[in-house]
């Protein structure tokens, strides 16, 4: 039978090779049309679904290329019958027959395959199968997510999560293809290696050579990809695996790849124009029929999004910008403490206005009131403009128009351009970034929820100038927003100094906290899909860069070493980028959580329930590595 015991001695031609026909098969489960009917053929596959007719039994047999309906005629194959008898649901079967159109009235309009069947002359079980745990012919039907990680191969025969696989599958290819044509060399860089701090815990892992020494797992590709570029590379890229050990979010894993890029005699400007254009290409090719919102990509400095948006982020398919409510307050007192408070102490007070909800209910309001102080707010007020004033005016209904008055309430609603029906929310806080952040997340979470976000546009953007640095009051230094190797804005390269005039003394006071980064994030739909800069490529400029982060000479160059030293051999001028490729693909699947992108992923508390990891080291492990668990107690592994 099907030659896996014949001679070696191949017959294949290169085509063949390639093709999809194998000893099991001639064609796939996908492949079969009304011009194949006479055709007599091989095909194997998974058994979907099976109905039983008495003496006519019918098969949908499935594989990742479609369904292909087999019949079974008892009395023309009574051999094939026994067999298909015995046949249940997951069953693999290899099915010889012949090709042939379905009755007028019979066809499935809903699959490819729909006007042929295949007429069983032979059926034989390749694999049985036990019940799987959950339907794998209903796609829609929900199924707890811990069931579908557990039996992950199970779920991935669900067309749902296949065609997310594939689409993450054409994504990674169409990326590949236009790096290659802008001449980009993929060089791939090692796991085991250095801390490479992208803001996150590192995974270490124990030397065996080396007793008491650690690798730590790449964050990211940072430090070696600058290395290639002082290697004269020029224009390097790699699909990385990249390992941080962070708490797990819809966005984020403890492994996830990145599209890692860098480039050499750049400006922001050019990486910014080679990775829009490559982009709007690769999302041409993967998703055509979803429309890019704006070209070029707005881009946005982060000032202006933090004051519009609220968000370095800014989901641009809808508006509901947020309103700065100070000049419409007018001079002097309010009458309401909340704001004059804020105001005497610098704050701000700012409005976003969400449309058609002004006849939120009591218990909506306080739902949102909840949402904003989990997120930091003292309190959220409200106007809502109700269509009744009187003689048909709009009324504007507030709590605290008892303190504000009438004028000040209609003015302020006015200023932010407030129709009947709509609902004005507003924070006031001392510290401008609560303000932001706050109605940022509001925006966001109604923009979505009154649905003025449309699901099929893709609404890039780039925001960038990030402030170089923030104060980090625990640790007594600057730390830098993004990249610890990120360029500065030439003209504030001057800031680069302690107020102190001790680089290694960093302070609050320092100018360094004014400084403006050539970094620039891309963002699609409200998500970070991904960060780059144009780096700091001279030595002294980046020890001035670390010393304000907090590092001595000494603690440089334990951790930086390699990096400063390649400095000093010529490096040319270069930046770069990364985007998240399990945000990419669940974006362009139209998924929230990466997971459903990802083949096998971990849970929130960053567990395998399929293969059950992490998970105890074997005794012979501690003693070869020099370890011991100190203060855990872990059953039966204890040295
Ligand atoms: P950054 O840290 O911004 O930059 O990461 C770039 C992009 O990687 C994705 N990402 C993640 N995706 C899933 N799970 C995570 N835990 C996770 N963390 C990050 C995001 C993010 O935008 N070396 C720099 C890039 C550079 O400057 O060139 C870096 O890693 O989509
Ligand atoms: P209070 O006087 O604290 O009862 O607040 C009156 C109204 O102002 C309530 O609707 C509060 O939610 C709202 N409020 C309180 N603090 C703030 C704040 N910092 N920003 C916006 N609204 C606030």
């Amino acid at each position: 039978m099907l030659g896996m015991s014949e001679p070696t001695q191949s017959s294949t031609s290169p085509e063949d090779a390639f093709g999809l026909a194998t000893p099991y098969r001639d064609v796939t489960c996908g492949d079969l049309r009304a011009g194949d009917a006479g055709r007599e053929i091989r095909v194997a596959g998974w058994v979907h679904r099976r109905r039983d007719y008495g003496g006519l039994i019918f098969i949908d047999l499935r594989d990742r290329y479609g369904l292909t309906q087999i019949v079974i005629n008892e009395t023309e194959a009574p051999a094939a019958a026994e067999v298909a008898n015995r046949v249940r649901n997951e069953f693999v079967l290899e099915v010889r027959g012949k090709v042939a159109r379905r009755l007028a009235g019979t066809e499935n309009a809903k699959l490819e395959t729909g006007e042929v069947e295949v007429q069983a002359a032979s059926v034989e079980i390749l694999s049985e199968a036990q019940t799987p745990p959950f339907y794998i012919n209903e796609p829609d039907a929900p199924v707890d997510e811990t069931l579908r990680l557990r039996y992950r191969y199970l779920d991935i025969r669900r067309r749902p999560m296949l065609d997310r696989l594939l689409l993450r599958s054409r994504l990674v290819s169409a990326i590949r293809a236009a790096h290659e044509r802008a001449g980009f060399v993929e060089v791939e860089t090692p796991i085991l290696l250095k801390s490479t701090p992208e803001g996150a815990r590192d995974f270490i892992v124990p030397s065996r050579l080396q007793p008491g020494s650690v690798y730590a797992l790449p964050q990211s590709p940072q430090q070696l990809k600058q290395l290639l570029m002082v290697a004269g590379m020029d224009r390097y890229f790699q699909i990385a695996r990249c390992f941080r050990d962070e708490d797990l979010r819809g966005d984020r894993q403890l492994e996830f790849t990145q599209l890692d890029l860098e480039m050499s005699f750049v400006t922001e400007e050019r990486v910014m124009d080679f990775v829009e254009a490559m982009i709007v290409e690769v999302s041409r090719s993967v998703v055509p029929d979803r429309p890019i919102q704006q070209l070029p990509f707005p881009r946005i400095d982060y000032h202006e999004a933090m004051e519009r948006f609220g968000s370095d982020k800014p989901d641009l398919r809808f508006g509901m910008e947020l309103v700065d409510l100070d000049p419409a307050l007018g001079e002097g007192i309010t009458g309401f403490r909340v704001f004059d408070e804020v105001r005497a102490a610098g704050g701000r007070v700012k409005a976003i206005v969400a449309p058609g909800m002004a006849d939120a209910s009591r218990s909506g309001i306080d739902e949102l009131t909840e949402f904003a102080r989990r997120h930091g707010a003292r309190g959220l007020a409200h106007i809502s403009v109700l269509a009744d004033g009187p003689a048909g005016a709009p009324a504007a209904h507030s709590p605290i128009a008892k303190f504000l008055g009438d004028d000040r309430v209609s003015a302020i609603a006015g200023a932010a351009g407030v129709k009947p029906g709509d609902l004005m929310l507003i924070v006031a806080d001392a510290d401008a970034e609560v303000v932001a952040d706050v109605l940022g997340r509001l925006r966001q979470e109604l923009g979505l929820r009154l649905g003025l976000a449309d699901e099929n546009v893709l609404a890039f953007c780039w925001v960038y100038h990030f402030p170089m640095y923030q104060w980090d009051s625990d640790g007594g230094r600057w730390h830098a927003t993004h990249n610890p190797f990120s360029g500065v804005l030439p003209e504030d390269e001057k800031l680069l100094v302690t107020a102190s005039g001790d680089p290694y003394k960093p302070s609050r006071q320092d100018p360094a906290g004014k400084a403006r980064a050539l970094q620039y994030d891309i963002a699609l739909n409200g998500w970070e899909l991904g960060g780059g800069s144009v780096r700091i490529h001279k030595r002294e400029l980046l020890e001035r860069s670390f010393a304000l982060q907090g590092y001595s000479l000494e603690q440089m160059h334990e951790r930086f070493g390699g990096i400063l030293e390649a400095f000093d051999y010529g490096a040319p001028p270069h930046g770069g980028i990364a985007i998240g490729i399990d945000r990419w693909s669940a974006l362009f699947a139209h998924q929230t959580n990466i997971r459903e992108v990802m083949a096998f992923p971990k849970t929130q508390s960053g567990a395998d329930l399929m293969l059950d990891a992490p998970s105890a080291p074997e005794p012979e492990q501690y003693s070869e590595l020099g370890l011991r668990f100190v203060g855990l107690e872990i059953e039966g592994k204890q040295s």
